[in-house]
């Protein structure tokens, strides 16, 4: 391996240009060719390239979103773009690519690759923590954190109003954002696509709160297009049913992809850029670099992508208790 291809792909998470600085000083370290790739699989595809070295990455570990852009390519699912893509990559003498994404960047990298026989490595990159063989993705702990200062706000007014707030939070189709900022931001109720508690367990949940003497309560809801509730009927269900109470919806959306890492995300960015590098130099071809028990580990990409990441049951129930 003498030139390795980096890029950022699919949603964008705060900790990507920590991994960035990482792949590419570990090049420079190594004296290896480093070339980033604009925009993802779509400027692999465009040839949107630019040689990279250790200078390059001055002044961005502290900085969110990505110096490279990031794109979720159409064009790359198919053969023709991902052969438009290979020749790209041969013409530019890159010998292998590494891919911070999610779960859909890491198809097309496990595609790609098995396709054209192409050494590829991923870097977990999603505010989700969604992907099997990591205990934590890079931008997961900002997010939380982001979260948690955005409900602590809104704790606020809620108690000034004695409102129930229902604060709906990002992570697709999984609930670990939802799960965790909630018990960190202390909320009442919790609602996540893996644990479908019912409607009328929430009714049941709020009546004993306020019986209970709370004035005002936090119920946060993990979306999830096709698993999840749909906060505004949510809203009008509780209304319906439950007049005491006065409801209002905060929907925090993509400012939860935002912001500088926290020192954890950029810790684990400059790990993981390392790790990545160093596993294509030693033959290690086709992994993802994930943690775990805080040691830097490989996970072949296959089992990245095939593998279901579980909900954390203990939380849960620490959750209900907290709810006392
Ligand atoms: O996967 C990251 C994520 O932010 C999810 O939490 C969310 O569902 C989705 O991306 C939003 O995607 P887009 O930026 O395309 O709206």
């Amino acid at each position: 391996i003498r030139k390795i291809g980096v890029m950022t792909s699919g949603g964008d998470s705060p900790g990507m240009n920590a991994a960035i600085r990482s792949v590419v000083r570990t090049c420079a370290f190594h004296k290896l060719e480093c070339i980033g790739i604009y925009r993802g699989y779509q400027g692999l595809i465009e040839g949107d390239f630019k040689p990279m070295d250790a200078r390059s990455v001055n002044n961005i570990i502290h900085k969110g979103g990505t110096i490279l852009k990031s794109a979720r390519s159409k064009e790359f699912r198919t053969k023709e773009g991902r052969d438009i893509a290979f020749a790209k990559a041969k013409q530019q003498g890159l010998d292998a690519l590494v891919v911070i994404g999610g779960d859909g960047s890491f198809t097309g990298a496990m595609i790609f690759s098995e396709e054209n026989d192409f050494p590829v490595m991923g870097i977990p990159g999603t505010i989700d923590n969604d992907i099997y063989g990591t205990s934590s993705t890079l931008g997961y702990d900002t997010a939380l954190n982001t979260v948690v200062d955005a409900i602590d706000k809104i704790r606020d007014t809620a108690s000034s109003h004695n409102r129930l707030f229902f604060v709906e939070v990002m992570g697709r189709d999984v609930g670990n954002i939802a799960l965790n900022a909630g018990v960190g931001a202390g909320a009442e109720e919790i609602l996540i696509p893996e644990e479908n508690l019912g409607r009328d367990r929430l009714l049941e949940s709020l009546k004993r709160s306020r019986a209970s003497g709370k004035s005002s309560s936090i119920v946060v809801v993990a979306e999830g297009v096709e698993t999840g509730e749909n906060v505004f009927a949510l809203k009008d269900y509780v209304e319906q049913n439950l007049p005491e109470y006065e409801v209002r919806v905060s929907v925090l959306g993509h400012m939860q992809r935002g912001g500088s890492p926290t020192c954890w995300d950029r810790v684990l960015a400059s790990r993981m850029g390392v790790k990545a590098v160093e596993s294509l130099m030693d033959g290690n071809y086709n992994n993802m670099v994930g943690i775990q028990d805080t040691k830097i580990v490989l996970c072949p990409l296959e089992k990245a992508v095939k593998g279901k990441t579980a909900i954390d049951k203990e939380l849960i129930r620490v959750s209900d208790i907290m709810t006392t």
